[in-house]
């Protein structure tokens, strides 16, 4: 029998906190528990939370986690080449051109990244590509806070954007069949205060951004447009029916702009790398908007690809939860925590 290691991906949104156990047993990954809330209001996070794991009974205390937002820094720069503990050092200094929370206590994390050079054209060879990420301080300690306060012992605190890049890497582990090898995807995860955006070729991440615009805009936008109070506009904009067209035409506007900042992002990425995106799969709740899929097709020409993290998880037990497969595109920074295919 091969050693069984449970990890337990906890994605606390805004919005929804979704908290997935995998178990990973030789060389097959099973689903070992699910829960999801939403939070009504930020003062209730630690509550949903403990009901999340109420719910959940999972097997294991131990979680993986994310932070995102504006107190997260991601950047990718380009230094002279160098050795790992010089680079620890180096940071330090880099880092500092690219932070902008002055005085703060900051954690700094660094990664040497693979060659990255434009296709086709010549580089320096004395020179890396590194992913720096640099968080407050305060932040993560608040967010360990909360995760102590649910009895749970944070293992890895990862960021978002990452999470949905190891989610990707690890479905098509599951189904090799969806490979994307080494073409060029985008990942876009759509959730209540921002969409994340991950390019992916292969198995590596090349960029990576977050955008302030997702669900709670074109909430506001149908209750502004509509006139109706938030709550109302939020239940109209899940199940429009035959106000569809109505809510489509409210949330024109929020998504021009969110697909003219994807737009830039995917210019930036091809201008640099001198490769296209070939296809983009979205997540998050946001991406559950009727009519989402026809708006990208529109805008960018191509149709986005829906994608359910959660399509090739077998249980280890039972079935699959009925309240997982409906709304399984929110899971997919919950997935990339449980898989960690690849250690950040
Ligand atoms: N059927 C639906 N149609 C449209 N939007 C939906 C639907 N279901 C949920 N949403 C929206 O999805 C969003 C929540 O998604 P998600 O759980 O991915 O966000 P979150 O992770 O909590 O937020 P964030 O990542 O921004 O902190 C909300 O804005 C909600 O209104
Ligand atoms: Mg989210």
């Amino acid at each position: 029998m091969p050693r069984e290691i449970h990890r337990l991906g906890l994605d606390i949104g805004s919005r929804n906190i979704k908290a997935i156990e995998l178990i990973e047993s030789g060389e097959n990954f099973y689903l070992g528990g699910f829960a999801q809330a939403e939070i009504p209001a930020p003062d209730q996070t630690a509550a949903v939370l403990a009901d999340v794991l109420a719910k959940g009974n999972f097997a294991t205390k131990r979680c993986i986690t994310a932070v995102s937002g504006r107190s997260v820094i991601v950047r990718y720069v380009t230094m002279p080449e160098m050795g790992d503990e010089e680079l620890r050092n180096a940071i330090k200094y880099e880092a500092n051109k690219y932070i902008p929370f002055e005085g703060e206590d900051v954690v700094l994390d660094c990664q040497r990244l693979p060659e990255v050079k434009p296709e086709g054209k010549a580089g320096s060879d004395k020179e890396m590509s590194v992913l720096l990420v640099a968080v407050k301080r305060s932040f993560i300690n608040d967010h360990v806070a909360l995760i102590k306060g649910a009895n749970l012992t944070p293992d890895t605190i990862d960021v978002d954007s990452f999470a949905l890049g190891n989610a990707f890497e690890f479905c098509s582990l599951l189904n090799p069949k969806v490979s994307e090898a080494e073409r060029v995807v985008a990942l876009v995860d759509i959730g209540a205060t921002k969409s994340n955006i991950n390019i992916m070729r292969g198995s590596h991440s090349f960029f990576t951004r977050e955008i302030y615009m997702a669900g709670n805009d074109m909430t506001e936008a149908i209750s502004k447009k509509i006139g109706l109070d938030m709550a109302q506009a939020e239940a109209l904009k899940r199940e429009p029916k035959e106000r569809l067209a109505e809510v489509q035409e409210a949330v024109t506007g929020v998504l021009d702009d969110l697909c003219h900042e994807i737009r830039l992002s995917f210019d930036y990425f091809e201008s640099r790398f001198d490769r296209e995106v070939e296809s983009c799969y979205l997540s998050g709740g946001g991406s559950l908007l009727g009519g989402l899929e026809d708006y990208f097709e529109h805008t960018f020409g191509k149709q986005p690809l829906r994608w359910n993290p959660v399509e090739f998880l077998v249980p280890k037990e039972g079935g699959l939860p009925p309240d997982m497969q409906p709304s399984a595109p929110v899971l997919a920074i919950a997935v990339g925590l449980a898989s960690r295919v690849k250690k950040a």
